[in-house]
């Protein structure tokens, strides 16, 4: 082999594992719903370029520490069921979540396989966590493709809990 194919193969085998990497810590995590705030809300995740939910089935303060943890949004004070933070419309990508509660992502821990379950949004999880700021109340000015879009934005203090951080 001759060096140039040697560094060939050690770029094709470097970019690669970077490929590979960046996919498998690549499932994106948020939430969102009426209410949420950007530490409490309906769970999504983005898998296969589309945002999806999780189904409320077993879901309990131990998965939601998991997702809190991933947010850096502290600790789980609730887990919550039954779309309390309005229903998704995507796949719903998680059922029978199962996790020990230490691990780094919601996708690591024990479940039926993305996109396989037996729920509808009305089961859409979410979580409430310790880092929980109310959302600023955001109003945005109609504007169509193109067109600058003026954003107001005010903060309540009446945060969860009280706590500000
Ligand atoms: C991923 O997206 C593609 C294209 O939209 C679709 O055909 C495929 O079924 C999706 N896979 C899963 C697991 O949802």
């Amino acid at each position: 082999m001759s060096r140039q194919q040697t560094n060939l193969h050690f770029l094709l085998v470097v970019s690669f594992l970077l490929a590979f990497s960046s996919t498998a810590a690549g499932v994106q995590i948020s939430v969102a719903g009426p209410g949420s705030t950007r530490c409490s809300g309906r769970v999504e995740i983005y898998y296969n370029n589309t945002w999806g939910t999780v189904c409320d089935d077993y879901w309990d303060l131990r998965d939601a520490e998991v997702v809190c943890r991933q947010l850096g949004c502290g600790t789980a004070l609730s887990a919550t069921l039954t779309a309390q933070f309005g229903q998704g419309t995507g796949p719903i990508w998680l059922d029978d979540v199962a996790c020990s509660g230490s691990e780094r992502s919601l996708t690591e821990c024990r479940h039926r396989g993305f996109g396989k379950h037996h729920c509808s949004h009305y089961e859409d999880a979410g979580v409430i966590c310790s880092g929980s700021v109310q959302n600023p109340i955001t109003s945005m000015s109609p504007a169509d493709e193109g067109q600058d879009i003026g954003i107001t934005c005010s903060i309540s203090t009446q945060a969860l809990g009280g706590t500000l951080i």
